[in-house]
This record gives structure tokens, C-alpha cells and sequence, in this order.
């Protein structure tokens, strides 16, 4: 299975959803922008200027799109676009979704709060069409990296944390369900 994040916009999440995918689906990651994920992903995460196409991937694509960024897009099995409820992450959402020759977009709504995930339903589903989950705004991302640790392996760590993030990981566990149901069916 090879996954594509991408976004154009800086700050959407990318990295951070890219190692928790990487780590819960057991997948090598590789990036092509500068990130702690070779620390906390030791022998599975690579950085490098031009990533290969390879399988059993998670491409973080948060560096320059050049035409090898574009040919793994197409060949990838998901192109994960995570994106904030503002215009200017909507724009560069819609101009990366047209550059893009795959039918397999999943859009992230990522560090949602309140209206957030329907302002971006509302726009992207009936121009698009696309599959939309909604991940929610919670400290346990920047948790991620300092533990090193995938969102869902810090929640399900103890008793206590699954009682603190009960309700902060659902949209990413349908995610990671989707993927995993649609790659075996
Ligand atoms: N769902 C979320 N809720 C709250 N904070 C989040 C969420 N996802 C990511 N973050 C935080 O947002 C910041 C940016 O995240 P990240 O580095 O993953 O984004 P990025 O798109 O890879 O950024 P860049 O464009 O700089 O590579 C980090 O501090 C991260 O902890
Ligand atoms: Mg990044």
C-alpha cells in the first residue's frame, strides 16, 4: 500500500498525521521536507530530497511538488489531503485536487473545531465529491512526536489516557478503519 499526504499549505498537520498512519498501519515513511521523523521513527522514516516510488509507504509531501511528487500521487492507493477551514487552505486545496490524476482523495479536516469540519463538507463534497473525515483540534499530536508514539498507541497507553482523549482520535480511527477496509476488499 502506498499513501500521499500532501498539502501546499504549511501547518495543516501533515507530518504528524503521516507518522501516526505510518506507525498504526506499519508502514515505512518518507518525506521530503525537514522533520524529527528519523528520530522517532528510527529505521522506518527517511528524509530525502527526491523520495522513490516504493511500497508499503507513507509519503509526507510537504516540500517542493515536482514531477516525481506528482507521479507518486498517481500511483498512490490514497492521496491524504489534509486542510484548516480557511479560505487560503481551500484554494490551495482545490488548485493541488486539479493537478492531481487520482479518484482516491481522502480529505483531512484537520485541528477541527466547532463549525470547522461542515464549513469544509459543505464546500468540498458537492464540488468534489470526496470522502471527508474530520480530525479534531487536541494536544495529542504535539504529543506524538515527544513521545514517540502514534496518536492511537498514546491514547490506548493507559487507562487514564483513553479516559482523557475518549472522544479526541475518532475521526482518525474511521480513517485508519477506511484504509484498512478498503485495502482488503
Ligand atoms: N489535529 C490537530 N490538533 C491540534 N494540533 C495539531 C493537529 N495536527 C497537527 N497539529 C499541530 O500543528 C502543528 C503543525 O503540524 P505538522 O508539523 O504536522 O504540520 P505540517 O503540515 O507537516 O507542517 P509543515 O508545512 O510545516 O511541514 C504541530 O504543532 C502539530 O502538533
Ligand atoms: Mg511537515
Amino acid at each position: 500500500m502506498k499513501i500521499s499526504i500532501i498539502n501546499k499549505k504549511g501547518g495543516v498537520g501533515k507530518t504528524s498525521l503521516a507518522y501516526s498512519l505510518a506507525k498504526d498501519l506499519e508502514l515505512y515513511l518518507l518525506s521530503n521536507d525537514d522533520s524529527v521523523i528519523e528520530i522517532a521513527y528510527p529505521d522506518m522514516a527517511k528524509i530525502m530530497e527526491h523520495p522513490k516510488l516504493i511500497d508499503n509507504v507513507v509519503y509526507d509531501f510537504g516540500g517542493f511538488v515536482d514531477a516525481g511528487v506528482i507521479d507518486i500521487l498517481n500511483k498512490s492507493d490514497f492521496v491524504i489531503i489534509p486542510l484548516t477551514s480557511d479560505l487560503n487552505s481551500f484554494k490551495k486545496t482545490v488548485s493541488l485536487i486539479n493537478e492531481i490524476e487520482n479518484d482516491n482523495i481522502i480529505l483531512v479536516a484537520n485541528k477541527a473545531e466547532k463549525e470547522d469540519f461542515k464549513e469544509i463538507e459543505t464546500f468540498f463534497k458537492k464540488k468534489f465529491g470526496f470522502p471527508i473525515f474530520e480530525i479534531k483540534n487536541s494536544r495529542i499530536w504535539k504529543k506524538t512526536f515527544e513521545e514517540s508514539k502514534s496518536a492511537s498507541e498514546i491514547k490506548n497507553s493507559s487507562k487514564i489516557n483513553q479516559y482523557v482523549y475518549r472522544n479526541s482520535i475518532d475521526g482518525y480511527e474511521k480513517l485508519l478503519n477506511f484504509i484498512k477496509e478498503k485495502n482488503n476488499g
